[in-house]
């Protein structure tokens, strides 16, 4: 046996025992003729001690260990000294009678500790010692946590987990995809999953009416904090289900959680939002309900006064920023700036402030009176002490460009906090949405997704206003202003999935060489069947505090969808590339 103990577990309790513990040097120091090391495993930090009157050769080996140094140590466990309350091991020491090397270790690039002075490049490239970090300890823990307990949820639902294939065929879902080269069938692509839609509702055909997966999906897309190119779903699919029975299976999965992981009790009924009201109030399709400050339309108010600005849109809206009348000059020129980054492409900001005597101030007193500003204040509830920022211009756009800098004034006026949790359904989604660029609806969800029944009419007509104007049983499960998880009530018709591909503008015989399977398969009794998946990663890293994904996965990538610790991708031998029938068009770098 390497150990009797792990370095987290021995407390005064133990004083007298004799142990042996195994783990990593964190540090070591010599203090007035005495060594003092640090031995850190996953478990904790237990202090060692060799006494200046101990054997020669352990005084040596204890003065000789450097950092990240594998040991073996046997010692008797002693009530110390100097008692460190911060560490769970903190009343005791091990006064040691046998030091064993492991193990050297060259000197890490970057410290080893709850915070390294290591930059992100490197730690990346050295993850596997970053991973002996408490953060990203923590992180696993929490992910591992999470897996059990949707497991267990899941399990005694009914559920069954059942794996479905990675070398597939295209599934849209709005990414591109990552393809894999056929060596038995040249010329010919598998491509990994964006997510395993089509295969979950196979299995609903195939009659197990309850699956879920912890499952990896791919998809190239632009990366940013919350999104990989391989990241991980919790997918689930149902039979003879309605809407209002998924959301409350999940709703019931996501109390558990919070629950039995972070002993977080969310409300006993979760809010839910219509997709148009969170776009008129929150300028976004996952908005942050911690705080207020919604966007209110004001163009009644405001437009057809003479104000040139706003008498040429469409669209005038704005939030009451509690509290901040006292916003300096500069501090608005600042956030004027800020809101005229590309980041958010707003070409200004008007602000109306109501001073704490009552009066009111504005960048557009000029064109205005007071009781029209007054009139402004009121719709948004505006009181002594509060400013309004006002943007005109397209309907959509406008709001969207608010909801980003709701956001901001909310992460400056400290109402985020990531350990108060606010969850919310989104539902009522639009069916699709038509693209300018290309004339051409797209599935707001995916093309599985079903029209709401009351809709079907306006679903088999012909005009472009009728189509836009369908809705889904399509619900998106937000947190804290993320989207966390999605999905809908599906297609189980063949001829209803048809024309849901003809109003996607896909041939009919695109449709049968892509989809052809599942129009198929839906011709031998397909149930009324829908489901959703969440982001497995994306729940980690918020239950953790955290916006960002990478630290809840082991070996992520990076912005340019690189694993600078193993190098990938990279370039393969011309004779698998030949094998494989491929030829490269990219210039081969340093060969
Ligand atoms: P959707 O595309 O909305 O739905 O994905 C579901 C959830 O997966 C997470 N997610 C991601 N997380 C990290 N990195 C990414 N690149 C990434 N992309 C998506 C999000 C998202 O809410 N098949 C449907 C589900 C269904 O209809 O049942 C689907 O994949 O948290």
């Amino acid at each position: 046996m390497y150990r009797t103990h792990t370095c987290g577990e021995l407390r005064i309790e133990n004083a007298g025992q004799t142990v042996t513990l195994a783990g990593w040097v964190q540090k070591s120091r010599k203090l007035g003729g005495m060594t003092f090391v640090d031995l850190r495993d996953r478990y904790g930090i237990t202090q060692l001690v060799v006494d200046a009157h101990a054997a020669e050769e352990l005084n040596e080996t204890a003065t000789s260990l450097g950092r990240e140094w594998v040991i073996q140590v046997t010692g008797q466990v002693i009530e110390r000294q100097s008692k460190n309350p911060k560490m769970p091991t903190g009343d005791i020491e091990i006064s040691l009678s046998e030091i064993k090397v492991l193990n050297k270790a060259n000197t890490p690039p970057f410290t080893i500790e709850e915070d390294s002075d290591g930059g992100e490049e490197l730690r990346a490239r050295y993850r596997y010692l970053d991973l002996r970090r408490g953060p990203l300890q923590r992180a696993l823990r929490i992910r591992h946590q999470i897996a059990h307990e949707v497991r267990n949820y899941l399990d005694a639902q009914n559920f069954l987990e059942i794996e479905t294939p990675y070398l597939i065929k295209s599934t849209p879902e709005g990414a591109r995809d990552f393809v894999v080269p056929s060596r038995m069938n040249p010329g010919q692509f598998y491509a990994l999953p964006q997510s395993p839609q089509t295969f979950k509702q196979l299995l609903m055909v195939a009659g197990y009416d309850r699956y879920f997966q912890i499952v990896r999906c791919f998809r190239d897309e632009d990366l940013r904090a919350d999104r990989q190119p391989e990241f991980t779903q919790i997918d689930c699919e149902m039979s003879f289900v309605e809407q209002e029975d998924v959301l409350n299976t999940f709703e019931g999965m996501m109390r558990t959680l919070f629950k039995n992981v972070l002993n977080v009790e969310i409300a006993e009924r979760i809010p839910r939002m219509s997709w148009y009201d969170a776009m008129d109030f929150y300028g976004s399709d996952k908005p942050d309900i911690r705080f207020d400050m919604k966007i209110h339309e004001i163009t009644d108010l405001v437009k057809g006064y003479g104000f040139s600005v706003f008498d040429g849109v469409d669209y005038i809206g704005a939030i009451n920023v509690e509290g901040t009348a006292s916003y300096t000059r500069k501090q608005i020129d600042e956030l004027t700036e800020w809101v005229k980054r590309p980041q958010v492409g707003a070409k200004g900001l008007v602000y109306i402030k109501v001073n704490e005597d009552g009066s009111i101030k504005s960048s557009i007193d000029k064109f205005y009176t007071p009781e029209q500003l007054q009139a402004v204040a009121d719709r948004l509830g505006a009181r002594k002490g509060d400013m309004l920022l006002v943007m005109c211009g397209a309907k959509r756009k406008t709001q969207n460009m608010l909801g980003v800098l709701r956001i901001e004034m909310g992460n400056r006026l400290g109402l985020r906090d990531p350990f108060n949790f606010a969850p919310l359904w989104v539902v009522d989604f639009p069916l699709v949405e038509w693209d300018d660029e290309t004339q051409r609806f797209y599935a707001m969800h995916h093309p599985f997704t079903a029209p709401k029944p009351e809709h079907l009419e306006l679903f088999y007509s012909d005009k472009k206003e009728d189509l836009e104007k369908v809705c889904a049983n399509a619900y998106d499960f937000v947190l804290n202003g993320t989207e966390l998880g999605g999905g809908s009530i599906r297609i189980h018709d063949a001829s209803m999935q048809e024309r849901m591909f003809e109003v996607l503008g896909i041939s009919k015989e695109d449709a049968e060489y892509k989809f052809g399977f599942i129009i198929n398969a839906f011709k031998f009794g397909a149930p009324p069947h829908g489901g959703l998946a969440f982001g497995f990663d994306r729940v980690c890293s918020l239950f953790g505090g955290q916006e960002t994904i990478r630290d809840y996965i082991a070996f992520p990538k990076n912005n340019q969808g690189r694993d600078v610790m193993i190098d990938s991708p990279s370039y393969i031998d011309q004779e698998q590339m030949d094998e494989l029938f491929l030829e490269s068009k990219a210039e081969r770098e340093n060969q």
